[in-house]
């Protein structure tokens, strides 16, 4: 039990349920408790003093943490506090009270003011006490039919949906700077890849655009999880319900929440959403990684094609000409860490029995960190994006004449050859510049004519980068057209 300071009160609402170590050997006296309990006086008795044990409170405690919900917390309670007047089990005046309290208390947060005791297990019970210090029994009210089950869920998916609305505005700002650099930059090719090989010309529009797409759907994505963090556990009790008959709907809807948990067992426990959002972190970062990628690559000497600004890169401490992409470096690591908080966290809900555990604790560290590492690697995206030099000419320089091969192939087609046949055309007078030390393009009609009779004088028209992009003008493709038509996609998405 703990005690309340200056009240010399002791509470007991949550902590039935929380059975002490004391409890464990009165109340579960199963086989395995009772080995337990011999073990640990046998064993390693020594290494804890009993109920005090000062390991096992820094252990159990999440406050170090939680308390960032602080607001959430506050905004909770005080809605719960005029759920309860409605119910008639509390006064309004009392409600009142029980409002303004919790105001000086968030005051006090804000102002970095909050002094926690040692007694502070976590937000819940830390803005409890000192709620009581400030209105005296009144505040012992405030928990009625209230659980710190029902209150946890609903104060860390309260604090999600606020994180929620600033990383949405992120994402999309990071859409839009690569919109704008795709409209402002359609006229410049590139070679496009597959396995790292040249493979085809394309449009630097087309490849930014490829990017944007993926964070659109991670957008989309976010919108749609949204809807299932906004669904409320409070009025759910411990486990079995409120018995004070609080009007959910009425606590949903002061609490900007679109829904009401359906099942108090279920409400208590899921934490679907926060599996769900380190998933959509997981991806978003997978997302970000590979551009990042993508672009360290480009940004090589080897290949040039674009270099990172200043504001985002760092020097080397040894050798003085180096100018290294770290930001993407960063971004693309990162990756892996917020992974591993959806791995973690999966495997902590994998084998819990139903309602609440104290296991379901440990969601929230993988979620902070989770909502920091997108916060600011969004930013930093978006930052690389703006910011980005692009070396048109080492870009041009990098396109070759081989990389049209199958527009060679293709200029057969339009003269009714079957594909296969004309792939393998292609493919001789690939060998054929090879044998001869020339570029493909360099091969003239009467060179070719031996391969194909088809091959004609207009032949010479293929060798063109800018002819061959604008051939694949059907949508999605990279022509002209079919880039600006994403464009305005894209544009009439975000204007939504
Ligand atoms: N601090 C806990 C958490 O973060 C909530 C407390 C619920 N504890 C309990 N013994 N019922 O999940």
């Amino acid at each position: 039990m703990h005690h309340l300071p200056n009240t010399g009160k002791t509470r007991s609402a949550d902590d039935a349920e929380a059975p002490s170590r004391l409890c464990k050997t009165v109340y579960f006296f199963s086989m395995t408790e009772a080995w337990y309990y011999f073990m640990s006086t046998k064993l390693w008795g020594g290494r804890f003093t009993g109920a005090n044990d000062p390991l096992m409170e820094a252990f159990n405690a999440s406050i170090g943490f939680d308390k960032r919900m602080w607001q959430a917390d506050i905004t909770g309670s005080q809605a719960y506090a005029l759920a309860l007047a409605r119910s008639g089990i509390i006064s309004g005046n009392e409600a009142e009270t029980l409002v303004e309290g919790l105001e000086q208390v968030a005051a006090e947060w804000a102002a970095s003011t909050f002094e926690l005791r040692p007694g502070d297990e976590d937000i819940h019970t830390a803005n409890e006490r000192r709620l009581t210090e400030l209105l005296g029994d009144v505040a012992g009210k405030l928990h009625t039919g209230r659980s710190r089950n029902d209150q946890v869920a609903t104060d860390t998916r309260l604090w999600l949906l606020g994180e929620i609305v600033h990383l949405r505005t992120h994402l999309r700002e990071m859409i839009r700077t690569a919109v704008e650099r795709a409209a402002a930059e359609i006229d410049l090719l590139m070679p496009g890849y597959t396995h790292l090989q040249p493979a085809q010309p394309t449009r630097w529009s087309h490849w930014i655009l490829s990017h944007a797409w993926a964070w659109q759907r991670d957008a989309a994505r976010l919108d749609e999880l949204t809807q299932r963090v906004s669904s409320l556990p409070l009025g759910s009790g411990a486990l079995a319900g409120n018995p004070f008959d609080v009007d959910r709907d009425f606590l949903a809807g002061q609490l900007g929440f679109a829904s009401v948990a359906d099942n108090s067992l279920d409400a208590v426990s899921d934490r679907d959403f926060v599996a769900e959002f380190l998933f959509w972190a997981s991806l978003t970062m997978i997302h970000l990684s590979r551009w990042s990628e993508d672009l360290i690559i480009y940004s090589s000497r080897e290949f040039g094609f674009v270099e990172v600004a200043d504001a985002y890169s760092t020097g080397s401490s040894l050798m003085p000409q180096k100018k290294n992409p770290d930001s993407l470096e960063l971004l693309r690591g990162k990756s892996g860490r917020v992974f591993g908080e959806l791995s973690g966290f999966l495997m902590t809900m994998k084998g819990l029995p139903s309602t609440f555990n104290k296991d379901l604790q440990e969601d929230k560290e993988p979620l902070y960190d989770a909502v920091d590492t997108l916060r600011d690697s969004l930013q930093i995206a978006g930052g690389v994006l703006a910011t980005l030099t692009v070396n048109t000419e080492k870009m041009a320089a990098s396109l070759v004449p081989e990389m049209l091969a199958t527009d060679l192939a293709e200029y057969l087609v339009r003269k009714g050859i079957p594909f296969r046949e004309t792939h393998h055309v292609a493919g001789a007078a690939v060998r054929l510049a090879e044998e001869k030390g020339v570029r493909l393009s360099a091969l003239s009609a009467a060179e070719l004519r031996p391969l194909h009779p088809a091959f004609d004088e207009d032949v010479a028209d293929v060798w063109s980068f800018e002819r061959s992009v604008e051939q694949r003008s059907a949508s999605g493709g990279s022509s002209r057209s079919a880039v600006k038509a994403q464009i305005e996609a894209l544009d009439k998405w975000l204007a939504q």
